[in-house]
């Protein structure tokens, strides 16, 4: 049928001035700005206001933001009782999702008011899930809550809640740094989901965990977790061909490698493997760097002789970066919605600004028709 493609693969579902990604160029910029620049001298808290707002912060409202993200980071009492209690088989995604439409119903809404929201003042959201993540796995490991340092950054202080000490100044940059490249990319499952949402004129805490839940789902977070399940299978960097001629040859595919839409360098990745070099060189632990290096290198020669050249993506060098900042595995997910959070914000925002609600059309393939039986029972 004319108009119908499965997926909404290549349609414009809508338009917006968040983010602009050249899949042929290698290059991803928010609001304009391009990646590499934000992610090494703009911080997690300015690059959520340029998100939000649309602009870089002035000092003042610099400052002014940065306090009201800082305030925001405490947990209250029933959030921590709530992560105690919550089903101990749970995965942490499900408890985000929980937690974000509990925190929702502590909040005077404003949606109905206008196209605008209050999510820009209580700023909930994106304060409390590092909160929330680090709590989780402090108290299921049978550790005590730390509660947030306002002295540290967005990234520092999620990995100081996490491990209970200081982070290196590196360190907390690394991270902050790590959130700034997750923090937007147009319109994938997860930001199309929160916009959805938000097309109804539902609160911003509804779009937010219906986007956690999307994000869940395994074909779109978690890549950076199966490529450390492939790096702990491959082992030692001499292992790398044997492993590789035989995935190749069954046609399985080299996580963290390869990219629907950049079919250039991911910009991000160039970053997150200095900061891989960095970390490993620090802990004197080159295991993870050598694999991937010797990984990419021989996946792009064989990928090359045939013909499909392909490159590494975000994911590949990240999930050794978490792992050599004390990060578990099953974090990984948690924290790129930590990340997200703030895109999902911006997307929500930009589509109340000039709403339609969403409502595509099915094309239906069921039986024509008909009569119900005679003898029904
Ligand atoms: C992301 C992904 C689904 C894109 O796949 P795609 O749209 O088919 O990519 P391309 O069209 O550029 O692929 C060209 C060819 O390279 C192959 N290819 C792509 N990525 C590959 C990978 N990681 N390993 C081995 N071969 C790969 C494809 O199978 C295709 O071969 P074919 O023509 O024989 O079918 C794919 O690269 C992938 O599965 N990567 C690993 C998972 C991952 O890192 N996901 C996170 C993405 S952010």
């Amino acid at each position: 049928m004319e108009g119908y493609a499965k997926g909404l693969e290549g349609v414009i579902a809508g338009e917006s001035t968040i983010c602009q990604i050249n899949g042929e160029k290698g290059q991803l910029l928010y609001r304009g700005y391009p990646i590499e620049q934000l992610a090494k001298h703009v911080s997690f808290e300015d690059t959520t206001y340029l998100l939000l707002y649309g602009h870089l912060p002035n000092q003042q409202d610099s400052a002014l933001f940065r306090a009201k993200m800082r305030n925001a980071r405490e947990l209250g009492p029933q959030i921590l009782d709530m992560i105690s209690h919550f089903p101990e088989a749970s995965h942490p995604m499900e408890l985000l999702q929980s937690v974000i439409a509990y925190l929702s119903a502590y909040v005077e809404h404003r949606i109905h008011h206008g196209p605008t929201c209050n999510c820009r003042e209580t700023l909930h959201q994106v304060a409390q899930l590092p909160s929330v993540i680090a709590a989780y796995h402090r108290i299921r490991n049978g550790l005590r809550y730390i509660p947030p340092q306002k002295s540290l950054s967005h990234g520092a202080n999620f990995l100081y809640m996490l491990r209970g000490e200081l982070p290196t100044e590196e360190e907390g940059k690394i991270m902050d740094s790590a959130l700034v490249m997750h923090a937007e990319h147009a319109f994938n499952a997860s930001t199309f989901t929160a916009r959805v949402v938000a097309s109804s004129q539902s609160t911003c805490y509804s779009s937010i965990s219906a986007a956690i839940g999307s994000l869940y789902g395994s074909l779109h977070g978690g890549a950076n977790e199966r490529v450390m399940d492939m790096v702990d299978e491959i082992g030692t960097k001499e292992n790398v061909v044997p492993w590789l001629e035989a995935a190749l040859a069954k046609n399985q595919k080299v996580m963290g490698m390869g990219h629907r839409v950049y079919k250039a360098k991911d910009p991000r990745s160039n970053l997150m493997e200095e900061y891989l070099l960095y970390l490993s060189e620090q802990s004197g632990d080159m295991r993870y760097y050598d694999i991937l290096k010797e990984l990419e290198l021989q996946t792009r020669k064989r990928m090359e002789e045939k013909g499909k050249p392909i490159y590494p993506n975000v994911d590949f060098f990240s999930g050794a970066v978490y792992r050599l900042l004390g990060i578990p595995t099953k974090l990984f997910t948690p924290i790129f919605a930590m990340s997200r959070v703030s895109g999902w914000l911006a997307h929500v925002l930009e589509q109340r600004m000039d709403n339609r609600l969403y409502r595509p059309r099915a094309l239906y393939t069921g039986p024509e028709p008909r009569d119900l039986p005679s003898d029904l029972p």
